[in-house]
């Protein structure tokens, strides 16, 4: 096999076919991937990964450290045995859900509600319907330098707070979601734009489900500038929308994208995949 890399899309996505990541990929072959996932705008499309957990656990390892999910709201769709591997799926089995169902259908970047939010997330697509069940992923340094200076200059001062509270009532209202889960995580201040610790590159940092308001502002002062950005950053030209293969599995970095998952394949057909979550650094 030999190994292929081909940016597909201008903005976000580069896709690596003729290697298998569950085997042990040399250094300098992970190496050429890791660059260009961070030159490719932060979307890896690698093809016919017939990944084990543990193989998928430790090729996800090799971005960082793990992010520890026991206890988290997620705990009831963990994968028995493997703590680290979250189960995202419309199967339910003897009346019991195989995964969360209907995940991550807003425009988000994961875990921004934490002090150090998640540097890159790995899902598996194990099981596909045939059609539907697809995931866009915005690009947020192309949109950020597509803002003019004067709304650049603006933006760069401000910052948001991210409030899992939000989420109680939005995005997970269909979950339990504790005072525990959210005392684990208080409302946070992350800046609206931050810089990429790798690339240099300036991103904006939103993310629909737990964004409440702009620090020092009002929700309803806030609200017309963060409608401009979300409906800014998901313009069609920053926007990639994946169609997914089985044993595809996505590699994102959430320090310079969102991504929505569509919930478009209800009596389609099973979708069901396994997602590890990579630990980042403090957002600046
Ligand atoms: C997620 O937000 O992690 C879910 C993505 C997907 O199911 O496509």
């Amino acid at each position: 096999m030999t190994l292929s890399i081909q940016r597909i899309h201008p903005v976000v996505g580069t896709e690596v076919s003729g290697v298998s990541v569950g085997s042990n990929l040399d250094s300098g072959s992970f190496q050429q991937i890791y660059q260009a996932w961070l030159d490719g705008g932060g979307l890896l499309i690698l093809r016919d990964q017939e990944l084990s957990p543990e193989e998928h656990i430790a090729f996800s390892r090799r971005f960082g450290e793990l992010d520890p999910l026991e206890g988290q709201t997620v705990m009831p769709y963990l994968l028995p045995g493997y703590p680290e591997i979250y189960r995202v799926s419309n199967k339910v089995k003897d009346g019991v859900k195989q995964g969360r169902q209907r995940a991550g259908t807003y425009w988000h970047s994961d875990n921004s509600h934490k002090e150090y939010a998640a540097k890159a997330s790995l899902l598996h697509g194990i099981e596909v319907p045939p059609y539907g069940g697809d995931t866009l992923f915005a690009g947020m340094a192309a949109a950020y330098q597509a803002l003019s200076g004067t709304m650049q200059r603006l933006l760069g001062g401000l910052r948001c707070i991210h409030d899992f509270e939000k989420a109680k009532s939005g995005s997970f209202k269909n979950e339990t979601v504790t005072d525990r889960h959210l005392n684990a995580t208080p409302a946070i201040s992350h800046p609206l734009v931050r810089t990429h610790p790798e690339t240099g590159a300036k991103c904006l940092y939103l993310n629909a489900g737990v964004v409440t308001h702009i620090e020092g502002m009002t929700a309803e002062e806030s609200a017309p500038l963060l409608d401009f950005l979300y409906a800014h950053c998901t313009r069609p030209e920053f926007v990639y929308r994946h169609r997914w293969r089985r044993n595809d599995l996505l590699v994102w970095d959430n320090r310079c994208l969102m991504h929505y998952a569509v919930a478009d394949y209800d009596g389609v057909g099973d979708r069901y995949m396994h997602r590890t979550t990579v630990w980042g650094d403090r957002p600046v």
